[in-house]
């Protein structure tokens, strides 16, 4: 046990069994790696993390849904999903996708970036996808028009919402296993927009996104988040951005196929039966 007080005070106070939240001792380092990943200002990115901070509306909705649930804090504490936030508040997409919505708490931040955007004239949709039918319940009504929540397995919903489709933004959070997430990231890119962001929110666990970036000639990225007092030693934001006719040709037969190589054994350990996060 790397931090046994924080463990001990996590049982007393909280009451979340997976998908833990808390906020990050890393916030700023985000901001920057959010910056160099899109080529853009750190003060640009920064200024989104402080329009979140400042988002007293959307963080007391958020707030109140929360204390329906019963374990776990009412405090939004959104990690690591504060990048996914810059991201599309940075690009303005048409259309993001996140596998893996659970109570919707990256769902409803990824929702309220599309609805900032959408007052600057920029309109986009999120679909994000679930097995669980009792998913997404911490979207409300303002969220759930910027959301299309799509029920059942992705490895069948998925190819089906995206049939002639491009996507801007993806993001890999659903069935943590590296069959299933080369999968999900393989699909991803055979609908890549012009520009596609494609995260992956296990690459601190396997390496399927790396393996993808190897074989394409991509850049790979990855932050590692660090929580503030909690035990839980974070996850990360894998990234690569694939951008059409630079680096990789989408168009000359490269195929990247699901769980073609097995997972490295280091890194990938436990994975195969999915990571916590
Ligand atoms: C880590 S959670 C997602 C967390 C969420 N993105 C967030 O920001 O809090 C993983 C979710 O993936 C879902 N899931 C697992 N296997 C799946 C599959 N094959 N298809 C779709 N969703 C799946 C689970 O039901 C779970 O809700």
């Amino acid at each position: 046990m790397r931090q046994p007080r924080l463990y001990v005070r996590f049982i007393v106070r909280g009451r979340e069994t997976s998908n833990f939240t808390y906020e990050l001792a890393n916030q700023a380092e985000l901001a920057v790696f959010v910056a160099n990943a899109l080529g853009r200002p750190w003060q640009e990115i920064a200024g989104y993390i402080d329009e979140l901070d400042g988002d007293k509306e959307f963080l007391s909705a958020v707030s109140e849904r929360l204390r329906q649930r019963k374990g776990g804090s009412n405090k939004p504490m959104f990690g690591r999903r504060i990048g996914w936030y810059c991201i599309v508040r940075a690009v303005s997409p048409g259309v993001v996708v996140e596998t893996g919505t659970a109570d919707g708490l990256g769902t409803v931040l990824l929702a309220r970036a599309l609805a900032r955007n959408a007052e600057e004239g920029f309109r986009g949709e999120l679909l994000s996808f679930d097995i669980d039918p009792r998913s997404g319940w911490l979207l409300d009504e303002s969220s759930a028009s910027h959301v299309r929540l799509l029920i059942g397995d992705s490895a069948v919903t998925l190819p089906r919402a995206l049939s002639g489709r491009e996507v801007d933004v993806f993001i890999h959070d659903s069935d943590h296993s590296y069959v299933h997430e080369k999968a999900e990231l393989a699909l991803a890119l055979d609908h890549a927009a012009e520009r596609l962001v494609l995260i992956s929110d296990n690459a601190h666990a396997t390496t399927a996104l790396h393996e993808i970036c190897t074989d394409l000639g991509l850049d790979y990225l990855l932050f590692r988040e660090r929580p503030l007092d909690h035990f839980y030693p974070g996850a990360g934001i894998g990234m690569a951005i694939v951008t059409r006719g630079v680096g990789v040709s989408m168009d000359d037969g490269q195929q990247i196929v699901g769980g073609s190589h097995p997972p490295d054994v280091d890194r990938a350990k436990g994975s195969e039966k999915g990571s916590e996060l």
